[in-house]
């Protein structure tokens, strides 16, 4: 047989390709799965973009190739969105670029900066395209912890000198996937500042931006003074408008590191389907309501969540954003032992927590994008067959 490429031997099967291998073998067994695992929202796409890509998909102009960029009419819809979210200016020309899911914006930025020797910064636990990413570039990884004593965020100063000086890209992501922390103005505008000492490059993941519960609004690192200098931020369609099976997203910010990131797109992809992007310029300006609607979901998910678990005997606090609940295993569990125990037991799946790094280890991950009586179920069931638990 034909030998793999290195690169691809050291690669792991994605964590939901897993994930989904133990919920079939968990149905071949006759086991009833709820999966509380990937986040991927059950709630439709709003009304107004299916009619318009419904519309849109005759248009014979659109069933050719894109252009590599995207539309320049969905650029400016982004540019536009970012102004009257957060008052944040963007050239749609030269400042965004549209992508096919920013997974692949994500895995791809690596190739525009990473050589062999070069290191990017990612955090611990993690979204694993960011490693991933680095490492098919030939690059090395350098894990930054997040620890629940500092709130989820990286602690700059406690990385090596040695490894600063190799870093060029710094990945961050908040609101938090897997623990839904947040990150305020602060925070941003210390990452700038070592970004911006350090010639690195802060490739932020906005994925969850438009997701905050109780009156609260993630920030945009964009808004940050001097971050469209220090970097570009990823955001996409996909949890915002409940459309990730359309695979349509944005990168703006930094026109250099805009430009690297679609000349290696441009070279190996062709473009978003033109008729997705026309939805994505309905879903962007047109009424955003449906984002209230959604928030208001998801945070009574998340109060089920959290005030089943803490009836068990958790000591969770609500988190402010995302949708996911960021939860310890139980005395006497790693991640993938109480995972696998859920599983057996309750039919429920979770995410173990070490799918996303070392330092998640010691926690699982329950995802709020699940029907709300199917979710409530689903912690009966856990708590069926874990009584209570302790710590
Ligand atoms: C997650 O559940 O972590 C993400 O939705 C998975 C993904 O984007 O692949």
């Amino acid at each position: 047989m034909t030998e793999l490429a290195e690169r691809i031997k050291n690669l792991p099967p994605y964590l939901f390709a897993r994930i989904d291998g133990k919920i079939a073998a968990a149905k071949a067994k006759g086991i009833d799965v709820i999966s509380l695992g990937i986040g991927d929202p059950d709630l439709p796409t709003p009304k107004n973009i299916v009619d318009k890509m419904a519309a849109e998909v005759h248009n014979p102009a659109h069933h050719q190739y894109p252009s590599y960029a995207g539309m320049l009419s969905f650029r400016q819809a982004v540019a536009e969105w970012h102004r009257r979210r957060g008052g944040v200016e963007l050239d749609p020309q030269t400042e965004v670029l549209t992508l096919i899911g920013s997974k692949e914006g994500i895995a791809h930025i690596s190739f525009c900066y990473i050589n062999p020797g070069d290191v990017a910064l990612v955090p611990d636990p993690g979204y694993p395209v960011y490693e991933i990413g680095c490492m098919l570039a030939g690059g090395e990884s350098y894990k930054m912890p997040l620890l629940a004593e500092n709130g989820f965020l990286p602690v700059f100063e406690d990385i090596p000198a040695a490894v600063v000086k190799r870093a060029k890209l710094l990945f961050l992501n908040y609101p938090n996937n897997p623990t839904s922390a947040v990150a305020d103005g602060a925070f941003f505008r210390k990452a700038i500042a070592f970004a911006q000492a350090n010639d690195i490059i802060i490739c932020h993941d906005a994925a969850y931006s438009e997701i905050g519960f109780d009156g609260y609004k993630p920030v945009s690192f964009l808004e940050m003074p001097g971050g469209k200098e220090a970097g570009i931020e990823f955001n996409s369609l996909s949890k915002a408008y409940n459309m990730t099976g359309w695979r349509i997203a944005w990168a703006a910010g930094r026109h250099d590191v805009i430009r690297a990131l679609g000349t290696v797109k441009s070279n190996i992809d062709s473009g978003a389907f033109q008729a997705v992007q026309a939805a994505g310029i309905e879903a962007l300006l047109g009424p955003q309501d449906n984002i209230a609607r959604m928030c208001a979901v998801y945070q009574e998910r998340r109060d089920i969540v959290v005030e089943a678990l803490n009836g068990m005997g958790w000591r969770l606090e609500k988190p402010k954003a995302a949708v996911y609940v960021w939860a310890p295993v139980p005395k006497g569990f790693t991640s993938e032992s109480f995972a696998e125990f859920v599983l057996e037991k309750a039919g429920v799946v979770v995410t173990p927590g070490n799918g996303y790094g070392a330092a998640g280890e010691g926690y699982i991950r329950i995802t709020l994008t699940i029907d709300t009586e199917l979710l409530r179920e689903a912690l009966r069931r856990m708590e069926d067959s874990l009584g209570s638990v302790t710590f």
